[in-house]
């Protein structure tokens, strides 16, 4: 009793202002050691693409992305030992069906044998991209694929097919100081022109959830229930790409009216609910290190109004990828897979994941770095722009590729440009740049990988970097400017 009324009295822990992870390390790598020199060194000869750059010489934090780099649970683990590698119906298969039915509806997964083939597992997202792409973009000519932001890869598959991939940013992205939560939404007002113009040329619409391009912010529930209503008013189907899709429930979760007090995994179902189908990377919210998949929604608009090309996907599945009941995965993948579906939706899990990556953020803020707020799920997004202003940086010196050089070489971190040459591209005709509107580097934050000392680490490296930001040279491109997806191939040097 007396303990009872002395628990009553002391403060709790999100009183005293640190609460302990929810989980604990299962097993740890140990880092060799390498000095500024040597990283330097390197980094010259792979022409300052940090791509190129030996992770074990990683020191600091690799936060080149957070896809497929996450470590996986002790439950993953064992769920891995349990996978068998049989070429047709594996353990893991069943358990995936059952998983997805779970948490995206059962709409998502026919049983097999019952209703058309919908849901075909790949190796990882850009496959699943390529196979619904490669048929959609048979359906007409000049044809527009809208979003809230592409990622590069989506954007890029949209483009291999011949089509255009819009990107329909919404306005207040545009306000870093807007403390506005949802700033990954689409233009819905940009949305309905272009529906009004060319209904007949858009044979999809596409949301990002959260929108990665966009400084990985999230989308509202009401928007997607907008763009959803605007794409079947006009008998347009509606996808999301749901890389983050657990993130995402979880904004709506905490900043959108009337959904406090939902469960994370009921909001997923509502989201879904307005979807036609979905591609996903299972490298981000599956919480795994491989694995893609693409999901049609029983009789949802898509396999209504093209009811040619689930048959076609699953030729297409069977020839590129493999049998359909392990697409392009491994037995054990597959189990480890349903396992982290399982896992992420988990509310200790998502509050502790988007508070470390909102505390990095805000560490960067109060340092005088400037970074997309409020920060989104998965990232800090340094806009890169104001990092320079009043220096000499122009935006063909392309600041953003000479930080992440800077950075890596000095403190051992790696981030990402995503942004003027990410994002970019050259016009051979007129031999200029063309600039897209975001110009960013990315510190994608790894899931139940890196402890807060470390990203305090970088928060600090920045903070040195922004002091000498009139030092840091510009680079010249001396690989791949012209090239498509160029920031993975490029090479550089500094001016
Ligand atoms: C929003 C988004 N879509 C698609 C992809 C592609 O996924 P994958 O890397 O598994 O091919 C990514 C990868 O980072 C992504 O962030």
């Amino acid at each position: 009793m007396k303990l009872k009324s002395l628990l009553n009295k002391l403060a709790s822990e999100k009183e005293l202002g640190s609460i302990p992870r929810p989980y604990f390390n299962h097993s740890v790598e140990k880092k060799k050691a390498f000095t500024a020199e040597q990283r330097a060194e390197v980094l010259a000869r792979v022409g300052l693409n940090v791509f190129f750059f030996p992770s074990e010489m990683i020191t600091g934090c690799d936060l080149l992305s957070d896809s497929g780099v996450t470590t996986m649970t002790n439950e993953q683990w064992a769920a891995l030992h349990m996978g068998d590698e049989a070429y047709g119906s594996n353990r893991g298969y069943f358990a995936l069906k059952d998983q997805i039915r779970t948490t995206f509806g059962e709409v998502f997964f026919n049983e097999p044998g019952k209703g058309e083939p919908n849901a075909f597992i790949f190796h990882q997202g850009r496959a699943s991209e390529d196979a619904l792409f490669t048929q959609v973009g048979r359906l007409g000519q000049n044809m527009i694929v809208p979003s809230n932001g592409h990622f590069d890869t989506t954007g890029a598959n949209i483009e291999a097919n011949r089509m255009q991939a819009l990107n329909l940013f919404c306005d207040e992205l545009a306000d870093r100081d807007l403390g506005f939560h949802f700033k990954g939404n689409m233009n819905v007002v940009k949305l309905k022109s272009l529906l009004e113009e060319a209904r007949d040329r858009v044979p999809l619409i596409y949301l990002t959830i959260t929108n990665n391009t966009a400084g990985g912010q999230p989308v509202s529930m009401e928007n997607i229930r907008a763009v959803s209503s605007l794409a079947h008013q006009y008998k347009i189907p509606f996808f999301f790409d749901a890389c983050r899709f657990a993130e995402n429930a979880w904004f709506i979760q905490q900043h959108e009216h009337g959904y406090k007090s939902k469960q994370v995994k009921d909001i997923v179902h509502e989201m879904f609910s307005h979807a036609d189908g979905f591609t996903i990377s299972f490298k981000k919210d599956g919480l795994t290190n491989m694995g893609g998949g693409l999901f049609l929604k029983a009789d949802g608009l898509f396999v209504k109004k093209y009811p040619q090309i689930p048959g076609v996907l699953l030729d297409y599945q069977i020839l590129k990828e493999g049998h359909p009941t392990y697409g392009g995965l491994s037995g054990r993948d597959i189990m480890a897979l349903a396992s982290g579906l399982a896992a992420v939706t988990d509310k200790e899990y998502l509050a502790y994941r988007i508070n470390q990556v909102r505390e990095f953020g805000e560490g960067m803020c109060s340092r005088g770095v400037p970074v997309v707020m409020p920060v989104g799920g998965h990232a800090v997004y340094v806009d890169v722009d104001k990092f320079f202003e009043g220096t000499k940086m122009r935006p063909d010196d392309f600041g953003g590729v000479a930080l992440c050089a800077v950075l890596l070489a000095a403190y051992g971190h790696r981030a990402c440009e995503l942004g003027y040459f990410t994002f970019g591209h050259f016009d051979r005709v007129k031999k200029v740049d063309i600039f897209p509107e975001v110009n960013f580097v990315r510190f994608a934050v790894p899931r139940l990988r890196y402890e807060k000392q470390d990203l305090d680490a970088v928060a600090e490296a920045m903070r040195v970097l922004h002091n000498c930001r009139n030092e840091i040279p510009g680079v010249k491109v001396t690989y791949g400017r012209e090239l498509p997806l160029r920031h993975f191939k490029a090479r550089f040097e500094f001016k």
